[in-house]
């Protein structure tokens, strides 16, 4: 019978080891865990996501949630870990192509990442989007036959298109999945157009937020005023991508909106803090 309570004692040997499995990007040090030195307690960066956990990525069209996990994809791939992305909204032969240029820029060896990325396509079949069970059933055997480490969902918002009174319940049932299937996971997260930008909001509600273990948030603003260009030291008509993480339940993290900029090379470059940028641009001096 299955037990259904524990002392705290009982659990130590199934206690989750806490660090970091990279992005590649900044991130890694924005996610730290606190360590005893001398007299008193330090900072330690995790050098990643935190390990089993599943964290939501969420932004408005084109501020660069792919990308984010794309590069997460590459960087674990390249360094042996295997990852089975389920590409919900770009067909699979767009995700080769990406992934080939970020691999490239990188300075990548495209032929691990070639075999260590497994896709799942269901951008083309609507019985994998329409039906959890069918999709799930699909990620377990690859789970099981290619000993994946990691698991993207690009986007789990992309499962509930039509339905989102069901949000809940299949952002549950792929959050336990993950976690039964021990996966370390990334489920992207559309916006409505309703919904603040900067927000942890997305279609659903808070559905995704409130179930993951963490939730980033990307942004991206048009320079659109005198007053936006005098602050940012930008010219109008510009644009100002932020990355932020909005909260993580599982360790301590960054909670400052962060600059950055994808580079030519379709990769994620974290600048620095927005305060800093703007005091930096300003020649040094703060702005009134
Ligand atoms: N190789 C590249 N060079 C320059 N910019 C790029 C490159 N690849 C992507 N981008 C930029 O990234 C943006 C797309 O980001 P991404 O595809 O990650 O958006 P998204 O947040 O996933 O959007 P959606 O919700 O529509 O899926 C593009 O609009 C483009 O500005
Ligand atoms: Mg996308």
């Amino acid at each position: 019978m299955k037990r259904e309570f524990y002392e705290l004692g009982e659990l130590e040997s199934r206690a989750v080891k806490l660090f970091g499995i990279s992005t590649g990007t900044k991130i890694d040090e924005m996610f730290w865990k606190v360590e005893r030195k001398d007299d008193g307690f330090i900072k330690k960066p995790l050098g990643g996501i935190p390990f089993l956990s599943v964290i939501n990525i969420t932004g408005l069209p084109d501020s660069g949630k792919s990308v984010l996990a794309e590069q997460f994809a590459v960087v674990q791939a390249s360094r042996d870990y295997k990852i089975l992305f389920v590409t919900v909204e770009s067909p699979a032969n767009f995700l080769y192509t990406s992934m080939k240029a970020k691999a490239e820029y990188l300075g990548l060896d495209f032929s691990k990442i070639l075999k260590n990325v497994i896709v799942i396509d269901a951008s083309m079949n609507d019985e994998f989007r329409e039906n959890p069970k069918a999709l799930m059933d699909t990620m377990a055997y690859v789970i099981r036959e290619k000993h994946t480490n990691n698991v993207i969902i690009d986007s789990i918002t992309g499962l509930y298109e039509h339905k989102e009174v069901m949000a809940r319940q299949i952002v549950r049932t792929f959050f336990n999945f993950l976690k039964k299937w021990k996966q370390t996971g990334i489920f992207i997260s559309q916006k409505r157009s309703a919904q603040i930008a900067e927000s942890a909001e997305a279609a659903g509600g808070l559905a995704v937020a409130h179930i993951v273990d963490g939730t980033i948030v990307l942004d991206k603003k048009l320079v659109a005023t005198r007053w936006d260009s005098n602050l940012y030291r930008m010219p109008v008509g510009s644009v100002l991508r932020t990355i932020r993480i909005d909260g993580c339940r599982l360790t301590g993290h960054d909670s400052r909106t962060w600059v950055f900029e994808i580079t030519p090379g379709g990769t994620i470059n974290i600048i620095s803090p927005l305060e800093e940028y703007i005091s930096e641009r300003a020649g040094g001096s703060s702005i009134e």
